[in-house]
C-alpha cells in the first residue's frame, strides 16, 4: 500500500493530502470529463463535468458573480437578515432542530434567490431538487432515468431560462445556450443547498460541543476560524472523483488508465503529515487553512464564499440570539456517503 492511495477493490481511494493535491489539480491524467459521471447524464455538460477549455467556457461567466467582493455586496445583508428572522422565530420555544429549522431553509432561500428564482414557490423548489437529488442518486447506482427526475429538470431548467435578467446568471446567456446555462445552474443547486446545510449543521455541532462558543460569538475572527475548522473535519462533500486518462501513478501505486479515482476529502484534511491532533477540533492550529474541503485545482468550489459567509451568519445568529444555547442530547451521528450532514442538530437555549 502507498500511503496517501490505496485500490479499494474497484477504484483507488486517495487519502493522503498531498497526493489528494497531486490528483485534483492535474486534470490532465485525473479529468472529470468521463461517462461514468452520472450528473451529466442528467443535466448534460456542465462545468462540473468538462476540463480544459471546454471547463473554462462553462465556468467563466459565472466566476464574477460569486467573487468575493460581490458576493458580500449581494448577500451579506440579506442573509444577516434571513438568519434574524430564522432565530427569532424558533426564539420563544427554547428548543429546535437547528439543522432543520436554520440551516435548511438558510441555504434553500440564499441559492432560490441567486438563481433568480426567488418568485417560484418554496415547496415546489424544494419538490424539484429532492427529485434532482434522487435522480443523481439513482443513476449513479446504475439505475434507468426516470420521467420524475426528467420532468423537474425540465421545470428548473424552463424557470432558470424566464428570469435570466434577475440571476448571477445574466452573464453566462451571453457565452453559453440556454441549454448549457440551465445545466450549470442545475450543478449550482445540486451542489449549494444540501452542502450548506451539512457545513453550517457541522459548524454549530462542532462549536456547541466544544468550549469554543463562547469565545466564537464574541469574537469574529474566532467565529471564522470555528467555521473554517469544522469544515476541516467534516467536509459536507466528502469524496469527489476523478478517472485516469492515461496508465499512470500516484507515489508507488499503478492506476491504470480508465480507472475510477476517489479523493477522500475527509481523511486527507485528517493526514497527520499536514495537521497535528488531526481528529480533534482545534480552531487556533496554524495549518487550519490547509484543508481540501473546497478542493483546489480548477473545479474548486465556486460557491466557497458564500457558503463561508452563510455558515458565519448562521452560526452567530445562533450564538447570540439563543441564551444559553447548548446541545440537547449531544453531537448526533453524521448521515450520507458522498454528501454528509449531522443527523440532526437539536438544541435548547433559554426562551
Ligand atoms: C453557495 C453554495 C455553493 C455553491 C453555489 C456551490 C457550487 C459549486 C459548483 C458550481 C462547483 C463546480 C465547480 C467546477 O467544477 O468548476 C462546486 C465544486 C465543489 N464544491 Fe461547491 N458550492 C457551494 C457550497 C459548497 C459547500 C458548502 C461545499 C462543502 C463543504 C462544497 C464543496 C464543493 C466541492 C468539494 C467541489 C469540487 C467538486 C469536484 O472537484 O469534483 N460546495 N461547487
Amino acid at each position: 500500500m502507498t500511503p496517501g492511495a490505496h485500490f479499494d477493490g474497484e477504484s483507488v481511494v486517495v487519502t493522503g493530502h498531498q497526493a489528494a493535491r497531486t490528483v485534483l489539480r492535474d486534470w490532465q491524467t485525473f479529468t472529470v470529463d468521463d461517462p461514468r459521471f452520472t450528473t451529466s447524464r442528467l443535466t448534460g455538460p456542465s462545468m462540473l463535468s468538462t476540463d480544459g477549455r471546454e471547463h473554462a467556457r462553462h465556468r467563466a461567466p459565472f466566476v464574477g458573480a460569486f467573487s468575493p467582493r460581490r458576493v458580500d455586496d449581494r448577500y451579506a445583508e440579506q442573509v444577516q437578515q434571513l438568519c434574524a428572522e430564522l432565530v427569532a422565530a424558533i426564539r420563544p420555544r427554547g428548543r429546535a432542530d437547528l439543522r432543520q429549522e436554520l440551516a435548511a431553509p438558510l441555504a434553500a432561500a440564499v441559492m432560490q434567490r441567486a438563481l433568480g428564482l426567488g418568485e417560484v414557490d418554496r415547496s415546489m423548489l424544494l419538490q424539484w431538487y429532492d427529485a434532482l437529488s434522487a435522480e443523481v442518486e439513482l443513476l449513479t447506482a446504475d439505475g434507468a432515468p426516470t420521467d420524475t427526475g426528467r420532468c423537474a429538470y425540465a421545470a428548473v431548467a424552463e424557470r432558470v431560462a424566464a428570469r435570466l435578467p434577475g440571476s448571477v446568471l445574466a452573464a453566462a446567456g451571453d457565452s453559453l445556450d440556454p441549454a448549457e446555462v440551465s445545466a450549470n445552474a442545475v450543478v449550482m443547486m445540486l451542489g449549494g443547498i444540501d452542502t450548506t446545510e451539512g457545513m453550517i449543521s457541522f459548524a454549530l455541532t462542532h462549536l456547541l460541543a466544544s468550549d469554543w462558543a463562547p469565545r466564537a460569538a464574541a469574537d469574529p475572527a474566532v467565529l471564522e476560524r470555528a467555521v473554517e475548522e469544522s469544515l476541516r473535519l467534516e467536509p459536507a462533500a466528502r469524496f469527489v472523483d476523478r478517472y485516469a486518462t492515461a496508465d499512470t501513478g500516484i507515489g508507488a501505486l499503478a492506476v491504470p488508465e480508465g480507472t475510477l479515482v476517489r479523493v477522500d476529502l475527509r481523511a486527507a484534511n485528517r493526514d497527520p503529515a499536514v495537521f497535528t491532533d488531526p481528529d480533534h477540533f482545534r480552531p487556533d492550529r496554524p495549518e487550519l487553512r490547509r484543508h481540501l474541503s473546497f478542493v483546489v485545482g480548477p473545479h474548486v468550489c465556486i460557491g466557497a464564499h458564500l457558503a463561508r459567509l452563510e455558515t458565519v451568519a448562521a452560526v452567530r445568529a445562533a450564538l447570540t440570539g439563543l441564551p444559553e444555547l447548548a446541545l440537547a442530547d449531544g453531537a448526533a451521528a453524521v448521515e450520507g456517503h458522498v454528501f454528509v450532514k449531522p443527523a440532526h442538530v437539536h438544541a435548547r437555549w433559554t426562551p
